[in-house]
């Protein structure tokens, strides 16, 4: 039988992301600082998958304010409702675009992003921030993607805001 290369592949996504989440857990526990969260969580991805982007956008009143990230200069503010981290903001559910160029409003950041996820943070039915990674590759994330970055996201909250000191 031939080998299927892309079960393989599948296969190794899901395992990078489970040894990410071991790590990540015990990276992230105790600490009840935001920011530093923020900071270390774009760090630790950008470490474990070389994503081209990754960072967070922070509620401000009706405005995504750009947070911790790792990555090229990027746009300061987002309105609710723009592009793909105000709609998934809007929407309160993860967004993935297979082709920046064929999502309506897409705010390019940078012109190399070819592909992106959006997975909003949600605390208490609220949205409070989102998490975007961007790609310099087309069709770069899929449903393995966001099942394991909703889990960080998830994960994340759970640290920060059920173990408030
Ligand atoms: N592309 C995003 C803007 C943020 S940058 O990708 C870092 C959007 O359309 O919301």
């Amino acid at each position: 039988m031939e080998p299927d290369f892309k079960q393989k592949s599948i296969i190794d996504k899901a395992e990078s992301y489970k040894i990410f989440l071991q790590q990540f857990t015990s990276l992230i526990e105790g600490e009840t600082h935001e920011i530093s969260v923020f900071a270390n969580t774009c760090a630790a991805l950008k470490e474990a998958f070389d994503f081209f982007w990754v960072g967070f956008y922070l509620v401000d009143n009706d405005t995504l304010i750009l947070g911790p990230f790792q990555g090229s200069v990027a746009c300061f503010s987002i309105r609710k409702g723009s592009g793909v981290c105000g709609t998934a903001w809007a929407e309160e559910h993860t967004i993935i675009v297979p082709d920046v160029d064929l999502f309506p409003g897409h705010i390019a950041c940078s012109s190399l992003s070819r592909s992106e996820i959006v997975v909003p943070l949600i605390i208490n039915g609220e949205v409070k921030g989102v998490l975007d990674i961007d790609s310099d590759r087309l069709n770069a994330f899929d449903e393995i993607d966001q099942k394991y970055l909703e889990e960080t996201v998830r994960l994340l909250a759970e640290t920060l805001y059920n173990n408030k000191k």
